[in-house]
């Protein structure tokens, strides 16, 4: 463990992870490969979308619906941890892409994989993968997410998105859970007939839990266990699937351990009753370590530790969504990594920071016939081929302990700005750099956010009122103390507004 450290604080000394020489040398003729990231921001505009983004804005406004776009990037000169926009404004940006960029923009190790002539065949020549894989597709496989598969867990389905990653793990979940019923049966008269209509037996009234305030994607399986927003879910048909209530725990988490406990006994108790008596079964629950779109909510070890119990002892299956803390963000490759269970869970789901997406799942989850868990491309070999490139970045640089050391140092900072500041920061809270705090209202939430980026952060919310954190697995301590020295700045206008004394 010590040693692993020792090698992130060199990495914290660079901004940028340095490309092995073979990347380099194929990196020299590259004009992207020059770009060199800088010393701070860089905000020209009075206005941030600036008058270029704006014009670009109304332009694809009468293409596509662009009420959510905060402005218009040029991502040929963002680099590193800086996004830079459309009126050459470079900003410090700590949302990367909501949570997705792993290692900075125009990585050199990433561009390289681009380059390459296995990319270039890979993107020419899209392979329906499950009935005609590349020769390679094994081999990609294992360099990439085998070599950071959770424990326990050997095989890996490969999907489109986050979304799709636990679509297809719900798949998986309620085929098991019919064939440990069905035996060495096959499918019944009945159970063909049925499953046409859409009706049980055939299709059965089976369940996935899911608990409130969780983000698991708004593809129709999952939108029906998301429940973090009503507006993600208005109008669209749903599954009548159970919800738990996840712990709502009281910061900080040492002044508050009694009651936190207790918190977390209760929805324990909550889950174990809805598992034995939801009126329709269930046959597997899904769990952020973090939940991250409903507000950075956490929960202690001891209480995932709980779920995996209760789940093994009611023969339900516990899926992780990792889509957005998996890729090192906590401080360890995996989230649940740091909960000690003494089985792993049954499946793992991923993508965003992967930039590839699926589910890491045991043997005994694969279907019992072909062409069940399945659909025309299955994946992709381009995304998987910048996947390994991340993997071997995040490794060799130990980025793991890096963002463990960059995070310990952003919470030294912020906990203490959080008591002289704390009628616009508080709960300061999080693990690795993946580290919230929420604002008072959704209205300051905002306004902050606006003010942080006039000053050069690009950052994010959650939830109603949280501001997340979701930086590259590349941020060092000098980017904090960029980020500390405006979000300063932006707290006393903020003071000087509404307090004025
Ligand atoms: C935990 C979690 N699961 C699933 C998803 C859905 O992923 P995608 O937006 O790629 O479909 C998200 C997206 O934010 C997420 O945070």
């Amino acid at each position: 463990m010590l040693s692993r450290i020792k090698n992130a604080s060199s990495v914290a000394a660079r901004a940028l992870p340095r490309p092995s020489s073979a990347t380099a040398r194929m990196m020299s003729s590259s004009p992207s490969s020059q770009l060199v990231e800088p010393r701070e921001p860089h905000v020209a505009t009075s206005e941030i979308p600036g008058p270029a983004s704006a014009a670009a804005l109304k332009r694809l406004a009468a293409i596509q619906d662009t009420r959510a776009a905060s402005f218009v990037a040029d991502y040929a000169k963002s680099v590193g941890n800086y996004i830079v926009d459309a009126d050459g404004n470079a900003l410090l940006d700590l949302y990367c892409q909501i949570a997705s960029i792993p290692v900075g923009y125009n990585n050199p190790a990433l561009l390289a994989a681009a380059r390459s002539d296995q990319m270039a065949t890979a993107l020419v020549n899209r392979p329906a993968l499950g009935v005609f894989p590349s020769a390679d597709w094994a081999d990609l496989l294992t360099e990439s997410f085998l070599r950071v598969k959770p424990k326990g867990l050997d095989m890996v389905l490969t999907s489109a998105h986050g979304s799709d990653a636990n679509e297809i793990a719900y798949k998986a979940a309620f085929m098991h859970y019919a064939r440990t019923r069905r035996g060495a049966k096959s499918f019944s008269a009945a159970e063909l007939d049925s499953v046409m209509d859409n009706k049980p037996p055939g299709a059965p009234e089976v369940a996935i839990m899911s608990f409130s305030s969780g983000f698991h994607g708004r593809t129709f399986g999952a939108l029906s266990t998301t429940r973090s927003k009503a507006l993600h879910k208005m109008d669209i048909p749903a599954f009548p699937w159970p919800r738990a209530p996840f712990p709502q725990l009281r910061y900080p988490l040492e002044k508050h351990a009694e009651a936190n406990a207790q918190e977390e006994r209760r929805c324990l108790e909550e889950v174990e009753r809805i598992l034995r008596t939801n009126p329709v079964p269930v046959a597997a629950i899904i769990v952020e370590p973090v939940q991250s779109e409903g507000g950075d909510r956490h929960a202690s070890p001891e209480f995932f530790q709980g779920l995996r119990a209760v789940t093994r002892e009611l023969g339900v299956l516990m899926i992780v969504d990792e889509v957005q803390t998996g890729c090192a963000a906590t401080g360890s490759f995996w989230a649940h990594e740091q909960w000690g269970l003494d089985s792993p869970p049954d499946m793992v789901t991923f993508s965003k920071k992967m930039q590839a997406a699926g589910f890491y799942h045991t043997a005994e989850l694969v279907p019992d016939q072909p062409y069940r868990n399945f659909n025309t491309w299955m994946g992709d070999p381009p995304r998987t081929l910048l996947t390994r490139a991340i993997v071997e970045e995040v490794l060799a640089n130990d980025l793991p302990a890096h963002v463990r050391d960059t995070g310990a140092y952003l919470l030294s900072h912020l906990q203490p700005m959080s008591v002289r500041y704390h009628r616009v920061v508080a709960n300061v809270r999080g693990s690795g750099t993946f580290i919230a705090f929420d604002c008072p209202s959704a209205e300051m939430r905002a306004e902050l956010l606006h003010l942080m980026r006039l000053e050069g952060v690009n950052m994010g919310g959650s939830g109603e009122t949280s501001v997340r954190f979701r930086p590259m697995l590349t941020l060092t301590k000098t980017h904090v103390n960029v980020f500390l020295t405006r979000f300063e700045s932006v707290l006393n206008k903020l003071y000087r507004k509404h307090w004025p004394q």
